[in-house]
């Protein structure tokens, strides 16, 4: 599937994000990933800024990104922390792995920014296990019509353009639940060190599962 790519967005974003992990988003990530463990998947991995955070428990770490200079960054975290991981060349619409072979897959601050997220939110699906969980942070449209009305046009003429492709209007809790992801582990969150617009906007943390 062909992706346009954002490249001057991934050279910028890696340096911009550091100063946001130590007001918060880091302790965000850590608690998100605690509980991992087995095979896992994180797509959009960018420059792995999750990557130390995850446990021990975790004895197959697996990630998909597809702007080559952060997948660089990527690979160069996962060596400077002396973490097993493959970084591999790919986008979660298009997921080259089997049916049913992940107990986890990641995603923070992605799904907002896929091209296509019911066919990202569907191949996620098929290759996590029964039972298995998709564990995740992203922020999300407002709950009110009319502002989330606003958030499609903000997202259409400017944001999402300078932004690498991110959008702030998803309804990424019901297209979760179209997708036959149990959405009872996911919780309504703010995250107030992000910046604006995004820390005004709503977050979904927690796990979404595919039922066993
Ligand atoms: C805001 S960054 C977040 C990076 C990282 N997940 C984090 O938590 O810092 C969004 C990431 O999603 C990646 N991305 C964009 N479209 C994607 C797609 N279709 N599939 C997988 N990753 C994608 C971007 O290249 C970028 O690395």
């Amino acid at each position: 599937m062909a992706r346009r790519s954002h490249r001057l967005f991934a050279r910028w974003y890696p340096k911009a994000a550091a100063s946001i992990e130590d007001r918060g988003l880091g302790e965000q990530r850590a608690r998100l990933l605690a509980g991992l463990d087995g095979r896992v998947l994180e797509v959009g991995c960018g420059h792995g800024a999750n990557f130390t955070h995850y446990p021990e428990a975790v004895t197959d770490l697996v990630a998909v990104e597809p702007e080559e200079s952060m997948r660089d960054l990527a690979v160069a975290r996962a060596e400077e922390l002396g973490r097993k991981a493959v970084v591999l060349d790919g986008q979660a619409e298009q997921l080259s792995f089997e049916n049913d072979s992940f107990d986890a897959v990641v995603a923070t601050l992605v799904l907002c920014s896929v091209e296509d997220q019911g066919r990202a939110l569907a191949e996620i699906h098929r290759v996590l296990k029964p039972g298995g969980r998709l564990v995740l942070l992203e922020h999300v449209g407002s709950a009110n019509r009319n502002i989330r009305a606003l958030e499609y046009l903000f997202d259409v003429a400017l944001w999402s353009h300078v932004f690498g492709g991110c959008h702030t209007s998803r309804d990424t809790g019901a297209n979760l639940a179209a997708a036959g992801f149990d959405t009872a582990g996911l919780t309504p969150e703010k995250l107030p060190f992000l910046p604006y617009p995004l820390k005004v906007s709503p977050h979904l943390a927690g796990e979404a599962r595919k039922p066993a």
